[in-house]
């Protein structure tokens, strides 16, 4: 085909909901878009030849997005689960993570997730933290676009506790000045993040995991972990 055509043909459309520090974030000094999935999904599509264009999407829209084909795959922090399944492929798995909870530093009354019922908790709309708070018995449950939205929710007491993901907790409490706040030590799951990928597209499946083994056994994905994560 024409040479125009060719190069369409290359890019790689990955969708990202853009509020997940230190895995996909956008830091005001820098105009491309920061983090460990960033990172990864870039070294990925250079493996594969392919140019990465990364569209910021809502959380909740990344499988609608993935089913609609306006994206070829999904990075997100997206924990690979078999309700996801039924709906979109996954990569293999490429980070270890699991839920914990924020509260306020003075809270007395919340030390484990037990401790919630009665309580009134924000989470992330669409995420595992927002399926996994609703099953608990008793307890409130508000959704919010962003982490940082439910992280604002607590600081103004409108909520008691934030449930969200362990390394974005620990990011936020860390890295972001984030006064007022804690994060408790108890974990409420664990999960496996991967890439997401339309479910017709077991190519493309393939050749993400391929590029991904490729990555984990040259040490460039070791580089980028510990860039972010510092190991
Ligand atoms: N791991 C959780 C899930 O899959 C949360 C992911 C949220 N990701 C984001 N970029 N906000 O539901």
């Amino acid at each position: 085909g024409a040479p125009a055509a060719d190069k369409q043909a290359k890019v790689l459309k990955v969708g990202s909901s853009i509020d997940f520090p230190p895995f996909e974030f956008q830091d005001e000094t820098q105009k491309e878009y920061q983090g460990f999935d960033m990172d990864l999904i870039r070294a990925i599509g250079k493996e594969m030849g392919r140019e990465v264009e990364i569209q910021n999407l809502g959380f909740d829209g990344l499988i609608p997005a993935l089913q609609g084909k306006s994206i070829d795959v999904a990075i997100s922090g997206m924990t690979i689960n078999d309700e996801r399944k039924a709906n979109v492929l996954f990569s293999d798995p490429y980070y270890q993570s699991g839920l914990t909870m924020v509260v306020r530093q003075d809270e007395e009354a919340i030390k484990k997730f037990s401790d919630l019922k009665g309580k009134k908790v924000a989470v992330q709309i669409g995420t595992t933290s927002a399926a996994e708070v609703k099953k608990l018995e008793g307890v409130t449950v508000t959704e919010l676009n962003t982490p940082a939205d439910c992280f604002m929710e607590l600081k103004a007491k409108g909520v008691d506790a934030v449930v969200n993901d362990r390394p974005v907790n620990d990011y936020f409490i860390t890295k972001n000045a984030a006064q007022g706040v804690k994060v408790l030590d108890e974990k409420l799951t664990a999960e496996d993040y991967g890439i997401a990928i339309n479910k017709d597209n077991a190519e493309l499946q393939k050749e993400i995991n391929a590029a991904f083994k490729k990555l984990k056994e040259n040490g460039e994905y070791d580089k980028i972990f510990a860039k972010w994560f510092g190991e």
